[in-house]
């Protein structure tokens, strides 16, 4: 019987540095650690610097584990195709997740006790059962309900406009309305979730905050606790409610799941409904905006978009690929190895950084032109790859399309007006603004 990963992986040791020499000194200018330094963006800068300089940088993170940064393409690549010896089981996927016996018990348990960070023999077959909400039929069918409430959005947009909040009026609503629609969530429970998001969004930076002893507005600490726990709460009761009366829908492949043919624990369940509305949403909401800012960037790619709407197909993988809506994902070494002539120990991390690996220019020429026609874009590791590549990735492409198709018809003219908000971390591309005006 499966123990809960919160009880079996390796505590983070704080501190500890690594146990073979040092090869790349890692470049100043930019901490990866540190949450705050992503309200700017991606550093692409210094992840070229890294791939350049130091393509295995350590990384000590005060509080958590220090870490091996990745940045080149074929070492990220390869760490997500070796699971026997990176291991998403051993420590947990998020550099973040804190300790279960740190205060956040239900959080970063549920952070630990799911499909993400499962390994062999565990893994495949639960990921198996959630298999039939992501078939090309399924979307098939999910994209006649998007692109109902891509209309309805817009309609809402152009009464508002012609400046709008995009996060707020669209990119945050589009990917609930869809992850809503495949779990079956009824339409009064959506709103809960957006909320309960924000305040998931700023868990790893309230976490960090708290371990270095930084001060936390208590008001705000009160509001995070009670919503994580309201949103633990809901998924609770509506799985509860899938075992009792099943249903077509993704919450009841969730709530008759089993591991080992036992039906998930409270900790899996938790864990599960974490993740799926984690995944689901965030990522999304972070493209569609992304593109946003990208389209406005380079006025000629919008314009090929405009001329000829069949490229959108096409321009959505280059901008998933730019955006790389997930900052990284760690692995922890069940053997000892060497990434790029550093040696590494069994028991050390390693963070893949898939925004640096999606620029690497040994795959993708010229890599930071936004270049809607270029041939080889799906290759791009913004999804990851290997046994936990993304699961929801026809679902996310689908609603890049609708939206897209949708958005250029009927606002050719739309525009990012420069003003943008990210929210302090390190782990999603968390774009909490986006201001465009629709040129109406
Ligand atoms: C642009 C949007 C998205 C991006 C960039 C993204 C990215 C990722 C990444 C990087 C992983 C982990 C790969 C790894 O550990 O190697 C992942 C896993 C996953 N994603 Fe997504 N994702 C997106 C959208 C979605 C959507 C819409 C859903 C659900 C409807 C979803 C559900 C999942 C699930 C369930 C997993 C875990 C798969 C497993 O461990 O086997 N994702 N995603």
């Amino acid at each position: 019987m499966l123990q809960p990963v919160s009880e079996t992986a390796l505590r983070d040791v704080p501190g500890a540095g690594p146990s073979h020499d040092i090869v790349y000194k890692t470049p100043m200018g930019f901490d990866l650690a540190d949450n705050n330094a992503f309200t700017s963006g991606q550093p692409f800068d210094y992840y070229k610097r890294l791939r350049e300089e130091a393509p295995a940088a350590w990384t000590p993170v005060p509080m958590a584990a220090g870490y091996w940064a990745i940045s080149r393409y074929e070492d990220v690549k390869r760490i997500e195709l070796s699971p026997d010896t990176f291991s998403s089981q051993r420590g947990g996927i998020n550099m973040a997740t804190g300790d279960p016996k740190d205060g956040h018990t239900r959080l970063a348990g549920a952070a630990l006790n799911t499909l993400i960070s499962l390994d062999r023999p565990y893994h495949v077959p639960l990921r198996m059962q959630h298999r039939s909400f992501f078939t090309p039929d399924y979307i098939a069918e999910l994209r006649k309900k998007v692109e109902v409430k891509v209309d309805a959005l817009l309609d809402e947009m152009e009464r508002k406009g012609p400046v709008v909040d995009m996060v707020k009026m669209f990119s945050e609503q589009l990917p609930l309305f869809t992850l809503c629609e495949m779990m079956g969530v009824d339409e009064k429970d959506r709103p809960k979730i957006v909320r309960w998001m924000h305040y998931l969004e700023l868990a790893g930076h309230m976490i960090a905050e708290q371990a270095q002893g930084r001060k936390i507005s208590y008001v705000f600490l009160a509001k995070f606790l009670w919503n994580v726990r309201q949103m633990f709460r809901f998924g609770e009761r509506v799985l509860q409610d899938r075992r009792a009366n099943p249903r077509n829908d993704l919450l009841t492949a969730i709530a008759q799941a089993e591991i080992d043919g036992e039906p998930l624990s409270q900790e899996f369940l938790d864990g599960a409904w974490l993740l799926i509305i984690f995944a689901g949403n965030d990522t999304t909401r972070n493209s569609l905006s992304g593109t946003m800012k990208l389209l406005t960037e380079f006025p000629d790619q919008k314009q090929k978009l405009l001329d000829d709407p069949a490229m959108i197909k096409k321009m959505v993988p280059e901008a998933i690929r730019m955006v790389a809506p997930v900052i990284h994902m760690r692995r922890t070494l069940m053997s000892d190895t060497e990434i790029a002539g550093q040696k590494m120990s069994e028991g050390e991390k390693v963070l893949m950084y898939y925004g640096a690996a999606n620029r690497d220019p040994s795959v993708f020429e010229n890599p930071d032109q936004f270049d809607i026609e270029r041939t080889n874009s799906g290759d791009h590791l913004s999804f990851g790859a290997g046994p936990h590549v993304c699961l929801g990735q026809r679902v996310a492409n689908m609603q890049l399309e609708v939206a897209y198709e949708k958005i250029l018809s009927r606002f050719p003219n739309v525009e990012w007006t420069g003003h943008t908000k990210q929210a302090p971390n390190n782990f999603v591309n968390a774009i909490s603004e986006l201001e465009v005006n629709l040129g109406t």
